[in-house]
């Protein structure tokens, strides 16, 4: 067997940290994350200091702003421009309703590949006046950028696309659509839950409008905790929804006092913090990000890549076809199998893929089925030994449905 992990110890050592793992495969990351020791450990500080009432709220927002430093850090951007949100969905509507619309404008999307959560928040702005132009998924079921592109005219203030879908899972082309954006004055927003973490992102170099994450997968935190990158550029022509102390501009830290009733937006990304944080969500991604920045965003991708193409290559030789190709620019942490829309969340109607599920969990390999296909995602915790149990637990999945017929 060919070993892609001699002396790579990080990766090692990383992968203890995973209770989970000693228990089960877990390929389901593109589902949610599992927790390392460290990131539990310093949530309980949180709860220790809670419980104590042994410090105060400024003492813990320190952790949101390691946390914002952190992720600004792996996407290689300023700290200013990141706000600690709540989820995907908190991101995509921020900027939903920040765009200073005018009737007859108009976004494009693809809905047959995105996640709900960016695509809700889109046709709410029907109401105002604008025209959602929705662009069908190309014959393998991922965001067609060209078709994209030309569904773009004079109206376009938005583009929305997700960083990799939720299924079939193929990587979109980010570059091409933010060229094309950018050329037209157009916001790329970006729903970057399933990459970010996992592979990596350079918001500084790629022309991205806004990209909005959560923590509660590939960046290995807590679910209500997420981040909003919002690009200097647009900046000054997005104007917040929701207003709080935290979205304006403030002359003391004491969180009570208002300064007057003139008030200033943030000048950065700020301006979309909205009250309290979710504190113990910034404790746990402040050392997840620990973790992820000591491996280094370009190992975690050349890992997963790897682990991705082998794992392709042994679905394959077993006479299942992968429905997102095992290398090139669309190859993705996530692989899926049987047809696309062949049922939904947790169920299909493919003869062979609940049945097959069902033999994967009694091994204890951790999957789902999303819009009826059987889905997996890696991350730099997985290794080959996770890839031979798998493939070893398909292959005899097949061969007892075989059995059976
Ligand atoms: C592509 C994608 N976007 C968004 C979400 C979830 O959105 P939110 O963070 O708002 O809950 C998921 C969750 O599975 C997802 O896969």
């Amino acid at each position: 067997m060919m070993t892609i992990d001699s002396g790579n110890d990080a990766f090692a050592d990383f992968r203890a940290g995973f209770p989970a793992l000693r228990s089960q495969t877990y390929l389901s990351i593109c589902d949610k994350m599992i927790l390392h020791d460290d990131v539990r450990a310093s949530v309980d500080v949180f709860l220790d200091h809670l419980a104590m009432a042994s410090a105060v709220r400024t003492d813990h927002e320190v952790r949101v702003a390691s946390a914002r430093e952190k992720f600004a850090r792996l996407m290689n951007v300023a700290p200013e421009t990141i706000a600690a949100t709540r989820n995907v969905s908190d991101g995509t509507n921020s900027i939903a309703w920040a765009m200073p619309w005018k009737e007859g404008d108009n976004v494009v999307l693809t809905s047959d590949a995105e996640h709900p959560n960016n695509v809700y928040p889109w046709l709410r702005l029907r109401e105002r006046g604008v025209q959602v132009r929705v662009v069908a998924a190309d014959a393998e079921g991922a965001v067609d950028a060209d078709a994209m592109i030309s569904a773009m005219n004079s109206r376009t203030r938005v583009v929305a696309a997700a960083s990799a879908t939720f299924a079939p899972g193929h990587r979109t082309d980010l570059r091409k659509l933010g060229e094309a954006a950018e050329r037209s004055d157009v916001l790329l927003l970006v729903d970057g839950v399933q990459t970010a973490g996992i592979f990596r992102h350079d918001l500084s170099a790629e022309p991205v409008g806004a990209f909005a994450t959560s923590t509660s997968k590939g960046l290995l935190g807590l679910y209500g905790f997420g981040f909003l990158y919002v690009s200097p550029k647009w900046i000054d022509r997005l104007h917040p929804a929701y207003l709080s102390r935290s979205s304006v501009l403030q002359k003391t830290d004491d969180h009570s006092t208002m300064g007057g009733f003139d008030w200033e937006y943030q000048p950065d990304s700020r301006r979309f913090e909205v009250g309290s944080y979710n504190l113990a969500g910034a404790y746990a991604a402040d050392a997840s990000l620990d973790r992820l920045l000591a491996l280094g965003g370009d190992a975690i991708e050349a890992r997963v890549l790897r682990l991705a193409s082998m794992f392709h290559e042994g679905v394959s030789a077993l006479g299942l076809k992968p429905a997102v190709p095992g290398s090139g620019p669309r190859q993705s942490h996530i692989l899926t199998l049987g047809e696309l829309d062949a049922g939904g969340h947790g169920f299909s109607s493919d003869p062979v893929i609940e049945p097959l599920s069902a033999f994967l969990k009694q091994r204890r390999i951790a999957h789902t089925i999303r819009r009826g296909q059987m889905r997996f995602g890696l991350h730099a915790y997985n290794d080959e030994t996770d890839i031979d149990a798998a493939v070893g637990a398909l292959r005899d999945g097949l061969q007892s449905l075989r059995a059976q017929a």
